[in-house]
């Protein structure tokens, strides 16, 4: 080793020392300050929410001034809406549509054809050929009917890719309607509420390339058969082990197609992962977090990246840590996961921070 390398490595070594201490003794923060989001962002600042939550004063507060757009958690689901005998039951849904209405928030639209949700009622024609395809109009119908000009838009399909990225889900819907379900789902929407943006939306798109590149791959093939499809939606489901540039280049290719970006339901989980950091991973939470915020600020640095007119909105999966999905069953895990951007309290943490920073930086 030369004399130079040698220098070099020694004035390296205190610096990572410096690193390593920090890490390990990585102290929790004092309060955080930060401006309400939503006065931040250029573009719509979302959020999920259910009406058992509108009676909790501190969420409401944290919602109402930190967001401009509500994603209903799942009262606009097809499980919320459809009844067993075939009717429909509109009560939640029109509460959270009033909610939005009454505090000057954008609504949308989630979402009206899901592999997950087989309902009784269509399960109960499966097979039957015209009375499916008729029932299948009609829910789309019915409920994008009823909210044309209460929604800003629709995530019409989710999650239609198959969990191992290659190609699309066997579903009720494919089953029944042939691979064209989702075509044919936009062109109802769109019968529905005709000029309201409607989405595809999808998961893991960031952490699997495949799956990126299946997701593409129907999107345009929709687009071909001349369907009014009109964006696109990822997810965003994340955790701290998310390696460092996938968020990027997922947001940068699925711009490729032209399309306004949704990035649709963003959480960015602080548990071990199972297989990547074993389960005996000490990292303190506080640096958890710290971590946490670098990958917000990814997000959010990939979406300001993007032209404004393919900037459609950023959305988070809840509100604070004790909202989110991931702390309730089957997701609850041992309960202490803190995946948003506001604690359990309603305070900012790092990761809202390091939004607002790179809101401001881009
Ligand atoms: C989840 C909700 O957060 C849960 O409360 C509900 O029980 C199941 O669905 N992708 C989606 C969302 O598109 O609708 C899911 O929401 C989370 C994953």
């Amino acid at each position: 080793m030369d004399p130079i390398s040698r220098r070099r490595i020694a004035l390296a070594a205190p610096a990572l020392l410096l690193a390593g201490c920090h890490a390990a003794n990585a102290q929790p923060e004092g309060p955080i300050s930060v401006p309400p989001l939503r006065q931040v962002a250029p573009f719509p600042v979302g959020a999920c929410a259910m009406t058992g939550q509108f009676q909790d004063p501190t969420f409401v507060s944290t919602l109402v001034s930190n967001f401009s757009q509500i994603t209903p958690e799942w009262e606009m689901k097809m499980e919320a809406i459809l009844k067993n005998d075939g009717t429909f039951d509109f009560t939640r849904p029109d509460m959270v549509a009033d909610f939005a209405a009454q505090h000057g928030m954008r609504l949308h639209g989630h979402t009206l054809v899901w592999y997950a949700q087989e309902m009784p009622a269509f399960k109960r024609i499966d097979g039957a050929g015209k009375p499916f395809a008729d029932a299948y109009r009609n829910y789309i119908l019915a409920v994008a009917g009823r909210y044309r000009g209460r929604v800003v838009s629709w995530d019409v399909v989710n999650e239609a890719i198959n969990e191992n990225g290659e190609g699309e889900r066997d579903c009720i819907w494919s089953r029944n309607l042939g691979p064209d379900y989702a075509a044919l789902a936009y062109r109802h929407a769109q019968e529905a509420d005709p000029t309201v943006p409607l989405f595809l939306n999808d998961y893991f798109l960031d952490t699997l390339p495949n799956k990126r590149r299946s997701f593409l791959r129907m999107a345009e093939r929709i687009l071909k058969s001349g369907a009014p499809l009109s964006g696109l939606g990822t997810q965003t489901h994340v955790s701290i082990h998310m390696r460092p540039g996938a968020i990027k280049a997922a947001i940068k290719d699925l711009a490729s197609l032209g399309l306004p970006i949704h990035l649709s339901e963003l959480d960015v989980s602080t548990r071990n992962a199972d297989g990547v950091k074993g389960r005996f991973d000490m990292t303190p939470m506080s640096e958890r977090l710290q971590i946490q915020a670098r990958v917000v600020g990814e997000a959010m640095e990939a979406f300001m990246s993007l032209p404004a007119h393919q900037r459609f909105a950023f959305t988070i999966w809840g509100v604070r840590d004790k909202d989110s999905w991931l702390r309730r069953p089957p997701n609850a895990g041992d309960g202490t996961d803190r995946p948003l951007l506001f604690d359990d309290d309603g305070h900012p943490k790092p990761a809202a921070r390091a939004l607002v920073e790179a809101v401001s930086r881009t």
